[in-house]
């Protein structure tokens, strides 16, 4: 069995994603985003990669149950009604309503995946949920890949922590197989070092430590939380929404 993590999506090649199941991990802030937007019954995310882009894709829809949302340099973008934070999705805010979702890293490495066979966006707020479709997919295929959106083309310290957690958390009690590539026994390594504190990595990450310093210190917490939005977030044909899940 194939258990593969990539910890930017900057070296992925189309023949890396061709008929893949991946998980996508931008946790500060991206994919906690998202799952909370669908936990509080946003109808459909689409992620696209320029503020540009996300403007032209709202005008053309042109209803009023789309809104503009994401961050440039980790604030709202002026002009959007929501910026990229998992506290600004209460269910006032999205209920009903379809997102235009742009943000530094996170909406690109979900782009990236273009040609996977089932793309998911994971994070702690639905790692259970994710380690769940993981696990099934790893039996059916032998094979997975978890993407960390990194930070500009590099690695991060609050994804990798996240992947290691997801890799584990997919495992079980099972015995790690040899055929993990080397980001993935790094990211369990992570997971050692810092036990199940989820906000030591993310705090002490650049990523953590910039969000502390712009004022978003209960993002970082939030996007902390274990299961808090436990949905299955689905990127299929252009938009993430809630994936079907079988009990
Ligand atoms: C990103 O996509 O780079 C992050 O989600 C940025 C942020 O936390 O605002």
């Amino acid at each position: 069995m194939k258990l593969q993590v990539v910890f930017s999506p900057a070296a992925l090649t189309a023949a890396d994603v061709q008929g893949r199941t991946i998980f996508v991990i931008d946790i500060l802030r991206a994919t906690t985003t998202m799952c909370a937007a669908l936990h509080h019954g946003a109808r459909a995310i689409i992620p696209v990669a320029s503020t540009e882009e996300a403007l032209r894709l709202a005008q053309t829809i042109g209803s009023a149950d789309v809104l503009l949302a994401g961050e440039k340099d980790c604030v709202r973008i002026p002009g959007f009604q929501l910026g990229n934070s998992p506290l600004e999705m209460t269910e006032s805010a999205v209920r009903g309503k379809t997102l235009v979702v742009t943000t530094t890293n996170g909406t690109k490495a979900l782009l990236a995946t273009q040609g996977a066979a089932a793309v998911y966006a994971a994070a702690a707020a639905n790692l259970t949920l994710a380690a769940e479709r993981a696990r099934e997919a790893l039996e059916r295929d032998g094979e997975v890949l978890i993407i960390c959106a990194g930070r500009d083309g590099a690695f991060s310290l609050d994804d990798a922590y996240c992947a290691g957690r997801l890799v584990a958390a997919t495992l079980g009690s099972r015995k790690p197989r040899r055929d993990f590539n080397d980001a993935a026994i790094a990211s369990l390594d992570l997971v050692r070092r810092y036990g199940d504190r989820w906000e030591r990595p993310l705090t002490y990450s650049r990523a953590g430590r910039e969000l502390v310093r712009l004022g978003f210190r209960d993002d970082v917490l939030d996007a902390a939380r274990l299961d808090a939005y436990p949905v299955l977030a689905h990127f299929h044909d252009r938009r993430v929404t809630l994936a079907h899940v079988t009990v």
